[in-house]
């Protein structure tokens, strides 16, 4: 039996990979982008930084800038009704996961109209959205890479999981720099999210052998390096190395699946307002004891992969 594997057509790693951005849209043949990003990265002025290197490459973009942690769907309509308004034919989103699912959502919307509890899991999304770029800023949601997306039903708080091969992003610039300034707490919550995603898509029954090299390279990156950017958030060579591991546990689980952490940790997260990471690292070890005798030689290999088994 084959195995649908889904990635961006376009991936730019490494440090600077942000400052192509005009040039990516202007190879994907877009002419006015929408950035999507959220406030804290205005503070920052990264969005504007952003703004000024596509119009520096002659394309002119407007920026939505109310993304919320935890994405709704009314931020979803909202974000809809500029992009229509400004008669908008891409969309470029920079944060961490969601100003990323944000604008998956956006672009799904806006193909096929309806609104985003239509596309609830096991619903199909008929048409692919308009060109997105994504440029994560954590080490990672991996949502840069994946065909998942998670918005709350501002009507009935539920925390709603959409899947589809035309949620990809179609490229991904994944630049490590932009991790640089990441606190302490965001750092560990981040990187424990993808050393989950590395450990499920591995113990996923739908694991297969193209995830599987991701999912390994990935947790025994993270093991190692995790510890280390949380300590000295200055070190380049660990957060390159997180930035790159998170963005391939993104890719080994997008094309596999994640497994009872994450099913468990989305309504965790939307009762008590946790962060995804966190919520993920406190289920992660009881669901490893309870599962692990269900694929003792799948969770032996992660152990073994990370230095904690012989
Ligand atoms: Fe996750």
């Amino acid at each position: 039996m084959s195995v649908e594997i889904r990635i961006p057509s376009l991936l730019k790693i490494g440090g600077g990979a942000f400052s192509e951005a005009g040039a990516v849209l202007a190879q994907l043949g877009c002419r006015r982008p929408l950035i999507v990003t959220d406030p804290f990265l205005r503070e920052q002025g990264l969005a504007e930084r952003l703004r000024k290197q596509v119009e520096d490459a002659g394309i002119r973009a407007e920026i939505f800038y109310e993304t919320v942690a935890d994405p709704t769907s009314a931020v979803v309509d909202a974000g809809v009704r500029v992009f229509r308004e400004g008669r908008h034919d891409s969309l470029v989103s920079a944060g961490g996961g969601s100003p990323i699912d944000t604008a998956k959502a956006m672009g799904m919307l806006a193909a096929n109209g309806g609104r985003v509890r239509d596309y609830k899991v096991p619903r199909p999304i008929p048409l692919a959205g308009p060109p997105h770029v994504a440029i994560p800023t954590t080490a990672g949601t991996g949502s840069e890479v994946t065909r998942f997306t998670v918005v709350t039903d501002s009507e009935t708080g539920e925390k709603m999981l959409i899947a589809g091969g035309v949620l990809v992003p179609t490229a991904a610039l994944v630049d490590y720099e932009l991790t640089l300034s990441m606190p302490k707490r965001l750092t560990a919550d981040t990187g424990t999210d993808s050393l989950t995603h590395a450990i499920e898509s591995y113990v996923s029954r739908k694991a297969n052998a193209f995830s599987d090299g991701l999912a390994l390279t990935a947790m025994r990156v993270i093991w190692r390096v995790l510890p280390v950017s949380v300590r000295e958030p200055g070190n380049r060579a660990a957060r390159e190395a997180m930035m790159l591991a998170a963005t391939q546990a993104g890719m080994a689980f997008s094309n596999a699946s994640v497994a009872l952490v994450h099913g468990m940790s989305r309504p965790l997260g939307a009762h008590f307002h946790v962060p995804h990471g966190l919520s993920n690292a406190m289920l992660l070890p009881a669901v490893t004891e309870f599962s692990a005798s269900a694929a003792m030689d799948r969770y032996a290999d992660c152990a073994r992969t990370m230095g904690e088994g012989r």
